[in-house]
Parts: C-alpha cells; structure tokens; sequence
C-alpha cells in the first residue's frame, strides 16, 4: 500500500477524517509533507493521551507525608560553612553545569516570542530575561574563577528565534564557547474533542511536550554525553522565567553533598495554606511535588510544631542533580499531563481561527515528576523575596510587574549591604 492511503487509513481508525479533507487540498509537495509529518506521530499515544484528560488523578491509595527541609536562614555557621565548602570545590572544579529550560510556549505571559527575549521593566533601561540569566552566570564565574558550561533547551518552534536572539546580543557577553543549545520533542495538540488541529503553514499543530521532557532531551541531543566528557559531576536546572533565580548557590549543592543524596530542590515557602502552588511532599515513601489542586484541604492547613504549614515548601523550577541522576532518568518514561491552553489553527476554509479563550489540549511531562525515581531530595527552603520573582501572567500575580518590584528591591538590598 502507498503511504498516502496507509496515512488515510490510519487517520479514518483514529478518526481524524477532517486532516483527510486538508491532504485533498494540498498541492503533491505540501501533501507529501503532511504525510511524513503524520507518520512520525503516534495516533495511539495522541488518543489515549486525550482520553486521559476525562480522568481526574485520585490519591486515595497513596500515602502522603511531610518531607524534611532545611531552611537556609536558619542553618548554623558551622552547617553553612560546610555546605558552601563543599559546594564551592565542585563549582571551582570545573564540574558544575546549568541547564535553562527555555522550551515553554508562554502563553499566558502573550509575549510576541520566546520567553527569554522579554524585556523587563527594570531600571528604566530595562533587562531581557536571559540577560538577567546571563548576569548571574557571570557574577558566579567571577566569585569563582571559572566559565560555567551552560546549555539551553529550546523548542522546534522558537529555537530559530532563540539562536537569532542570542547571536544578535552576543550571549550578552557569555563566552559562546560555553554556551550549547538543544531542542526539545514535540506532541500535537488536539482540540476539545480530541482533533488534531492544522496550522497556517499546513502542518499538524504540535508543541513542545513539557519541561519533564528536558531530560530525554538532554541525551538525545549529546548534551549529557558532552557533560560527562567535560567531567561534569553535578547539574542545575531551572527555568527560563524567573528574574531572581540563583543558579550557582553553593550552599544548596554543598548540602545535596553532605546529605548524599542524587537530587535537590531549593523551595519558598507558601505565601498561604491556599496559595496555588505545588508543594513537595513524600508520596509511598518517594520524593513527589503535588499539585494544589490534589492536595486535600485539611493537609493544605495542617503544621508540625513549629506551626510552620507541613506542606509548605513550594517547588519553584530550581533543581539540582548528580550527573548519574539525569543519566538515570533520561531513560524512564514520564507520565503526561494536559494542560487546557489557547491555540490558533485554521478551519477546512484555510482561515485561521485566533481564540479568545482555550481551547485546546497539550500534553506535558513535568520536571519534578523524575523526583519519585529516586528514595531521597535534599530541600534547601530559600526566601521569596530573594529567589522567587516569576514572569509568568500577563496581569496580576507574578507577572513582569511583581517581577520588576521584587527584582528592583533585591538588587537595592544587595546594594546597600555591599
Ligand atoms: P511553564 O510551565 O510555566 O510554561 O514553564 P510556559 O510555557 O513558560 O508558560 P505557559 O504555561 O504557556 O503560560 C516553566 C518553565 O519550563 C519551561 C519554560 O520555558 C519555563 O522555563 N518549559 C515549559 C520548557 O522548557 N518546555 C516546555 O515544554 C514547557
């Protein structure tokens, strides 16, 4: 059988008849196009994916506990010392790496292109977010006397616009030498009753299939194998969106050493029993994030005797891991969740449909759901006000305005004490 009533076939058994009504209207080039697009996606995986998101995840058999933190304002001189200690040989050894996860469609931000290329608000002249990346990359080489390798995972679809950024502002002064960039794999997207849905350009629209998806990601594209051939021995990785991140804290790594563990997360504490946050939590006995939205109401309120909140420690996309830990996880499979956002495609007229409101699904991994593979995380609680100041809304709570007052109020701080 030819491959374009193979791809017809499989298009009718997972009943996507309308994408046969497009190849009809194609020209030989763009229909053969399509079809090699199709053939590399997996119907199957697609619709059970959608029907998923009819399900709701119960955690009625799990067990749920308190996971132990330490709060970094409250370590001893002693702990502190010995952490950074730690930290700082594996840094000035040359053996740590940073990854930003730049991959994400930022959506809700509505910024015409990659996150990264945002300009905030700050000090009239303003800053672009990899810029501020950049700063605190540099201010850590400085303090500790080497060029940190730093990889950057793009997407398919503004990994073009990424490189054409980076290269225009010149890495903002980062030694390209050191800089590596890699694209993450992509899932279609369906609409609400679990049609795949056609772009302008006549291709079946797929994004970028999450953050979890950074680790697969990082093998696929030689990175981890790059890593280990530069001696690479502890890994950071954070987002792109997050004006205040720390990506080279000491402390953090140092502790993670101490503790023996293979993985660490820096969290804040949760502004309120209610904030829409995920928090960490120990689920059957391993590390796991929990979503707000599945943590029941009497845990969300529940303290330990310090009358701090049990469930308290939010996770903020600041993870750091042992090179075998990525290795490790690079090779599980990771559960998808569906994210419920606006997508534009084009009707069987070819007229493009911008929508107010979502109206479609895309499937994600998440990072901190490899948390579980693992028996053990050591958790540094860090403070708000000085790792926290997410770019994510385009109005309201975290979003460039909140950014660009704590940002502001840090640095001021920072001035005043130095
Ligand atoms: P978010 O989950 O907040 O998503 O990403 P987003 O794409 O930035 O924003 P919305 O939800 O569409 O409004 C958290 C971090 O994970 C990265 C983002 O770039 C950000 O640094 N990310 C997210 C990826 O790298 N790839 C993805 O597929 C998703």
């Amino acid at each position: 059988m030819d491959k374009r009533q193979e791809t017809i076939d499989l298009l009718k058994e997972y009943n996507q008849e309308h994408i046969i009504k497009f190849l009809e209207k194609l020209n030989d080039e763009k229909a053969e196009q399509l079809i090699k697009q199709i053939q590399k996606i997996d119907l199957h995986q697609i619709t059970e994916l959608y029907n998923s998101t009819k399900k709701t995840v119960e955690f009625k058999e799990s067990k749920i506990e308190a996971l132990k933190y330490l709060d970094k304002a409250k370590l001893t001189k002693e702990q502190k010392e010995k952490f950074d200690r730690l930290g700082k040989k594996v840094v000035k050894n040359n053996q740590y790496a940073v990854v930003t996860m730049a991959g994400g469609q930022g959506t809700r931000l509505g910024h015409n292109g990659p996150k990264g290329t945002f300009k905030l608000d700050v000090y009239g002249k303003g800053k672009y977010l990899f810029e501020i990346l950049v700063d605190n990359l540099k201010e850590a080489n400085q303090k500790y006397g080497v060029t940190i390798n730093w990889y950057i995972m793009t997407s398919k679809e503004n990994n073009e616009e990424t490189v054409k950024f980076l290269e225009k502002n010149n890495y903002f002064g980062y030694d390209k030498n050191y800089v590596k960039i890699f694209t993450q794999s992509e899932l279609p997207i369906v609409d609400t009753n679990g049609k795949l849905m056609m772009g302008k350009d006549y291709k079946i629209k797929e994004a970028s299939d999450g953050n979890g998806g950074t680790y697969s990601s990082l093998r696929r594209s030689g990175c981890l194998t790059d890593m280990k051939e530069k001696g690479i021995k502890w890994v950071f990785i954070g987002s792109v969106d997050n004006a205040l991140l720390k990506m080279v804290d000491v402390t953090l790594l140092g502790m993670a050493i101490s503790q023996g563990v293979q993985i660490a997360s820096k969290s804040v504490v949760k502004a309120n029993p209610h904030e829409k946050v995920g928090v960490f939590c120990k689920m059957n006995g391993h590390p796991k994030v929990i979503e707000y939205t599945e943590l029941p109401e009497n845990m969300a309120e529940e303290t330990d005797s310090d009358g701090e909140l049990k469930f308290g420690e939010s996770h903020i996309m600041c993870n750091l891991y042992t090179i075998e830990a990525i290795e490790k996880i690079s090779k599980e499979i990771l559960m998808y969740h569906s994210a419920f956002k606006k997508n534009s495609y084009i009707d069987l007229d070819g007229k493009e449909i911008i929508p107010q409101e979502p109206n479609s699904y895309k499937f994600e991994s998440f990072i901190f759901d490899a948390f579980e593979f693992f028996d053990d995380i050591a958790i540094l609680r860090g403070k708000r006000e000085d790792d926290f100041a997410p770019v994510k809304n385009k109005e309201g709570v975290d979003s460039p305005k909140t950014a660009k007052e704590l940002y502001e109020k840090f640095w001021n701080r920072e001035k005043k004490e130095n």
